[in-house]
């Protein structure tokens, strides 16, 4: 496993790395565990998502990067565009860290479209000379030619009664303001949500507040990540709280990310939550969610987030000099105070020859030889809710990925201890979700190394990387009275190499 030294971590990416980058992205390329519908890092590390947008007639969504191998080093941001949010493009490096505000790196934000630039607000990591961090909130503005100017002058200086963490703007307008909803950590080590605000984007910010969440005190350390989006009449509070304690099911992941839906008072600087703090995911790795500035999907919102947690590791990292993927994009609506996360609506394009049907618990036709294909959809409807399970890459013995539903105690688990690789183990191989009113229906969506299960349309999503070895490739199912479709999956995301 390779040692990087700081100096490593600390490279910011010039034109004669070009070759190098080249190489390592061949490396890259062939590792087994790379997606074919999924956005996933062109080399190096990615993590969260940044300025998702629909602007100029295109979807764009910027990643944090670092180019030079699979470890957090100082970040860049990276450009893939879309269409429809299943075919995605890879654009090429968008921001590097050459200003002395971010110094350290370009760190997480999110984009305003007008109409002749996109704005891109984000994070400054600022060191100084004694290493010492001094977090600033930036912009800067992308022609329709793409190209990136950032403006000199910070929106946003570092605050006084916070601590160096203060970051991830999230940019918005409402009734005549444009505002700038931040996460931070106070003196006392109590993740906090500032408001800023101003009636200019490039200038003349200031501390509208702290974000009150009335009945809630308590998000842990460090808040990372929040959004705000309103979705019909309702808002909805997203983010990134660390050092939550896990409560039954809940919050297992070392970081969680969660959503509350409510009202929205911006005159007292107060969101009143209508709904309890919930999960996003229920899945092992999911993080960093950012809601896209659109107003295509009128009335829903578009979710993506990074497929991953901080702090965890993943075997491709260290063996083959890449890490991290997003999920799929997901719309969302709200229903009885909660969120319904279902896949973007153009997703029937990711559906190609169809591989396997089952109707009512009997075999129709089967071409999937007993595997599990590495990149497929399996549609799965239980119209009496039965118990059902799958074993996805199982071995001859071994009981791979795991997902099953029981309908005597209504408990859904995944579970992937049956596998050879597991990740990240210190946080529990087992993710559990009651559903009260029975499992109805199941989309699972596998791609190479990833698996996100939709549940009952939407109610719940839960999102996990796998890493199965060659000799884990069989699929078992049961499940009495049950219909299954498995389609192979299209390949939807260019894996060429744009600097
Ligand atoms: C979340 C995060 C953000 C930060 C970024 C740095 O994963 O820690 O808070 O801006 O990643 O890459």
């Amino acid at each position: 496993m390779k040692q990087w030294t700081p100096e490593e971590k600390r490279r910011v990416y010039k034109d004669t790395d070009y070759q190098e980058l080249k190489l390592l992205h061949e490396e890259v390329s062939r590792s087994k565990w790379r997606t074919q519908y999924h956005v996933q890092t062109v080399t190096g590390l990615m993590n969260d998502p940044n300025g998702f947008s629909r602007w100029n007639g295109k979807w764009h969504l910027f990643y944090q990067w670092f180019p030079y191998g699979g470890v957090h080093g100082t970040k860049h941001w990276y450009h893939v565009t879309s269409e429809d949010l299943v075919s995605w493009k890879n654009i090429g490096c968008a921001m590097i860290p050459d200003h002395y505000e971010d110094n350290s790196g370009c760190y997480s934000g999110s984009a305003y479209p007008t109409d002749d630039a996109l704005y891109l607000a984000y994070t400054g990591n600022c060191r100084d000379k004694d290493y010492v961090r001094h977090p600033f909130q930036l912009l800067a503005k992308m022609d329709k030619e793409g190209n990136i100017t950032k403006q000199a002058e910070p929106l946003i200086k570092p605050q006084e009664g916070y601590t160096e963490h203060q970051r991830d703007p999230k940019i918005f307008r409402h009734l005549g303001y444009y505002y700038i909803l931040l996460g931070a950590q106070d003196e006392n080590k109590k993740g906090k949500l500032l408001l800023f605000r101003s009636q200019d984007i490039e200038e003349g910010w200031y501390l509208y507040g702290e974000l009150k969440v009335r009945g809630f005190e308590d998000f842990g350390y460090m808040v990372e990540c929040p959004d705000l989006e309103k979705i019909g009449n309702q808002w909805v509070l997203l983010f990134s709280p660390q050092g939550l304690e896990p409560e039954g099911n809940n919050f297992q992941n070392k970081f969680n990310n969660v959503y509350m839906v409510g009202k929205m008072d911006f005159d007292n600087l107060e969101f009143i939550p209508e709904s309890p703090m919930t999960e996003l995911d229920r899945g092992f790795d999911f993080y960093a969610a950012q809601c896209a500035f659109q107003k295509e999907y009128s009335s829903a919102g578009v979710l993506i987030a990074w497929f991953g947690v901080a702090d965890y590791s993943y075997p491709p990292a260290d063996d083959e000099g890449w890490a991290g993927l997003q999920t799929m994009p997901r719309e969302l609506t709200i229903k009885n105070n909660r969120l319904i996360q279902k896949p973007v609506r153009a997703i029937g394009k990711l559906k190609g020859d169809t591989l396997l049907r089952v109707s009512d618990g009997r075999i129709i036709e089967d071409k999937t030889l007993g595997r599990t294909p590495s990149a497929c959809i399996i549609d799965v409807e239980n119209p009496k809710y039965e118990s059902v399970s799958l074993n996805l890459f199982a071995g001859s013995i071994e009981k791979g990925f795991e997902i099953s539903y029981n309908k005597n105690s209504k408990d859904f688990y995944i579970d992937k201890s049956g596998m050879r690789i597991q990740t990240n183990t210190d946080f529990g191989t087992r993710r559990t979700v009651h559903l009260d009113n029975g499992l109805k229906s199941m989309q699972i969506f596998v791609d190479h190394s990833t698996v996100e299960i939709f549940l009952n349309e939407g109610e719940y999503v839960l999102s996990s990387r796998i890493f199965p070895t060659a000799d884990e490739h069989l699929l078992r199912m049961s499940g009495k009275d049950i219909n299954i479709n498995i389609y192979q999956a299209n390949k939807t995301v260019e894996q060429d190499f744009v600097i």
